[in-house]
């Protein structure tokens, strides 16, 4: 099993562990090449830096857009990135995604929906139509402590839940961040030349809008939370909360618009206060910001009816719906 002692942001330097890591992900790949899959959260931008500087052009990147990311997600991640040499290819996978979600409601049958469909059906078959034997991964700690803990099953990790990838997938998977949490992961991003807009930004889930959504996901859903999710990104970006996010529910309430009984959407908006995420207590909003987000929300989003504010801590909540 992998070391995964922490590594402190106290503990961290960040040279010393950027060229360490180099120097593992060479000596792990040798001459031959690695494959990962960016999502332009901090996590994945990390490991695609370390990647890159341990085998330059051998890295190959891949964005692959499930059609459940945020809005015009994949043609800016691959531009900061080109920005930095480092070339990303955007592999449309959006109806595969969301054929696997059809139907499905439990949150974790959605979760391994998304894993099947990420790492056996599209990331298999790029491995294999390249000549790569590793995966690198942008695994933390905090992603092993809560799937051992069996709080939420994080749809990156493997060998806790006693899943060979190579058997299973064809592939080795390599985690150069699983000593950290995700400040530290912040600091690395930062050193290795991210943007801010990089290596600050609020976490996002592997599940993406997925997460979002309570119920089925169907593309009409996940474009109503990406709506939404511009909104509440929009006003909340100037607080300095962890995270923040819009959910979309299932049940409907009764509304009314111009006039008439509109039986409607509800998003609940999130905004969490932590450190690590382990654990969370909602920011306290003023009154202002709260009723400019149901003003836009109501507006600007099409069936949206009600807008509430989560309230409850984590525990016993967790920072996503699902
Ligand atoms: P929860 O909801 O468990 O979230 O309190 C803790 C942190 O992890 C993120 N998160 C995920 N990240 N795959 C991920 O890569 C997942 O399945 C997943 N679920 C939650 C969440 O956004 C929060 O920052």
């Amino acid at each position: 099993m992998a070391n995964t002692k922490e590594i402190t942001v106290k503990e961290l330097n960040t040279q010393k562990f950027i060229e360490e890591k180099a120097r593992e992900i060479s000596a792990l790949v040798g001459s031959g090449a690695a494959i990962n899959a960016l999502s332009g959260g901090v996590d994945s931008s990390a490991v695609t830096m370390l990647g890159h500087k341990a085998l330059g052009d051998r890295l190959k990147t891949y964005f692959i857009d499930n059609g459940i990311m945020r809005e015009g997600e994949p043609e800016r991640i691959v531009s900061i990135f080109k920005k930095l040499g480092v070339r990303v290819e955007i592999v449309n996978a959006q109806d595969k995604f969301l054929s696997a979600l059809k139907g499905v409601t439990d949150p974790e049958e959605k979760r391994e929906a998304i894993t099947q469909t990420f790492y056996k059906d599209v990331f298999a078959k790029l491995v294999k139509e390249s000549d790569a034997k590793y995966l690198l991964q942008g695994t933390i700690l905090t992603d092993i402590d809560e799937t051992v803990a069996g709080i939420k099953r994080q749809h990156n990790v493997f060998e806790q839940l006693g899943i060979d990838p190579e058997e299973a997938f064809g592939y080795k998977i390599i985690e150069p961040l699983v000593r950290l949490r995700k400040d530290g992961v912040r600091k690395i991003a930062e050193a290795t030349g991210l943007p801010e807009s990089i290596y600050n930004r609020i976490p996002f889930p592997g599940p993406a809008l997925a997460a979002r959504v309570v119920g089925e996901v169907t593309r009409e859903k996940i474009a109503v939370v990406r709506k939404a999710t511009i909104i509440v990104e929009d006003i909340l970006s100037s607080t300095r909360a962890f995270q923040y996010m819009a959910i979309l529910h299932e049940d409907r309430v009764t509304g009314m618009r111009d006039g008439k009984r509109d039986f409607g959407l509800q998003i609940e908006v999130r905004s969490w206060d932590s450190i690590d995420a382990r654990k969370a207590t909602p920011t306290r909003l003023s009154y202002d910001i709260l009723f400019k987000l149901s003003e836009r929300i109501t507006k600007e989003v099409p069936g949206v009816v009600s807008v509430t504010y989560n309230i409850a801590t984590k525990p016993p909540s967790t920072i996503e719906v699902i």
